[in-house]
């Protein structure tokens, strides 16, 4: 196939993954399914952390473990060298359970509780405070030897309203005149390390955009060091890395990208010496799972009304984005690549909404009931937040990897829906 999808292969109209036929996997495992590739997930990290890493030795790379908690996905990433990104207890455990060292995770929260910081404190993980009172609650369980806080530096971008996380409409981070205020308490608290994040949007395909961003953190940051004293241990750009949506468009130019963002980080540090030699550090998610992951979906039943419907098993509950952001993810009839796309159908799932649209007006050949289709970029943000709703059991989790396609995640029962429920008895 096309461009950033190099695993998946048309062999003679059916759909392979990784070298497997995805008639096979479904066969084996069921739909609707999400299936990873190995292969694909290491050759992104490996793209993105050479390319930074090529060019400033004081460099990290965090994985976002929010974009796929798998922890076989989770697993492979620490392997690579990964530290990871967490946004709560949850996948500082999950992170933790697979072996990333607590001082190789940042648990970045927001609007965290008591028990949340204290969990933070107590995994050893460095913790990475939203504002600056939250500071004065974290010290009541003890002192870190390092903390971060968050930024919000003024703008953001992201391929969706709904996915910008800076700028004035952001509930995330704090302005400069507070983050000066936090990082005073923070220095007169005695907390050795300290560091800087940001993470201003997600899916972002432009250049520009990182080197205008990386410009900006790092003149805040500057300025804080500067009029504190403090040097820096960390400074950290979030994720927000893109991937396109759709067969044909560009992907990232991630050499420019790193090339752009090192010299505007280091152009900083050189004008200011106070800052210290910070570790430049990255938190990818999507970039690294999206594009290596695909949905597997049956098609059930195809309705001609006012519009074609094709429907399948994966829903909203399946894959959210769709419904959620407006988001576009391409969609393949799987076991007939090599037909002629001759409809125009709208893909639907079981669910009872009307949101519940996988693609619209989308060009399909003639389907049947037992025909697969494979959503693609669904590595990322995809079963992390699939629900259960309408009473449907979580999708299950497959990796391809060494020419083996392995269950890492089972497929939820009917059973399992009302576990810890008790049944009410009737009355009498
Ligand atoms: N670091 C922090 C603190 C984050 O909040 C996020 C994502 C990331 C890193 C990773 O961002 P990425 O590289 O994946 O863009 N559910 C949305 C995406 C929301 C992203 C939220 N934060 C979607 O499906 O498009």
């Amino acid at each position: 196939m096309p461009g950033i999808y190099d695993y998946l292969e048309d062999k003679d109209g059916l759909l392979h993954i990784d070298g497997i036929s995805s008639t096979e996997i479904a066969r084996r495992f069921g739909t609707p399914l999400y299936v990873y590739s190995a292969r694909r997930i290491r050759d992104n990290y490996r793209r993105i952390h050479d390319a930074f890493a090529a060019r400033r030795e004081n460099f990290r790379a965090n994985y976002a473990v929010k974009a796929n908690n798998n922890l076989s996905v989770l697993d492979l990433l620490r392997r690579e060298g990964a530290g990871a990104d967490c946004a709560g207890p949850g996948e500082i455990r999950m992170a933790k359970s697979v072996g990333f060292p607590p001082g190789r995770i940042l648990y970045s929260g927001n609007y965290n509780s008591d028990e949340e910081l204290r969990y933070g404190l107590e995994s050893g993980a460095t913790i990475n405070l939203d504002d600056g009172p939250l500071l004065a609650r974290l010290l009541r369980f003890g002192k870190p030897k390092a903390l971060c806080f968050r930024i919000n530096p003024g703008f953001g971008k992201g391929a969706y309203p709904g996915v910008v996380t800076a700028g004035p409409d952001a509930k995330f981070g704090m302005r400069e005149r507070e983050a000066l205020k936090a990082y005073r308490l923070a220095k007169e608290a005695g907390i050795e390390r300290l560091g800087v994040h940001m993470m201003a949007g997600s899916n972002v395909l432009e250049t520009p955009y990182w080197a205008a961003i990386t410009d900006r953190l790092t003149g805040i940051a500057a300025r804080i060091a500067k009029a504190l004293r403090i040097e820096l241990d960390f400074i950290d750009l979030g994720g927000g890395f893109g991937v396109p949506s759709k067969i044909g468009m560009k992907p990232l130019p991630v050499e420019d990208l790193a090339k752009k963002v090192v010299d505007a980080y280091e152009a900083r540090l050189a004008k200011t010496p106070e800052i210290g030699d910070p570790t430049l550090v990255i938190e990818p998610g999507r970039y690294l799972v999206s594009d290596a992951g695909v949905l597997l979906a049956t098609v059930t039943h195809v309705k001609t009304s006012a519009k074609r419907f094709v429907g399948c098993d994966a829903g909203m509950n399946t894959i959210l984005r769709p419904a959620l952001y407006g988001a576009y993810h391409e969609i393949l009839p799987a076991t007939r690549l090599d037909a002629r796309r001759s409809l125009r159908a709208n893909v639907t799932g079981p669910i009872c909404e009307n949101t519940d649209m996988l693609g619209k007006d989308r060009r399909l050949p003639k389907l049947e009931p037992g025909d697969l289709l494979a959503v693609l970029n669904a590595g990322a943000y995809g079963f992390v937040m699939a629900s259960r709703f309408n009473s449907r059991p979580l999708p299950a989790e497959v990796l391809v990897a060494d020419g083996q396609a392995r269950l890492v995640r089972e497929r939820e029962t009917l059973e399992d829906l009302t576990r810890g429920e008790p049944i009410p008895t009737s009355a009498g």
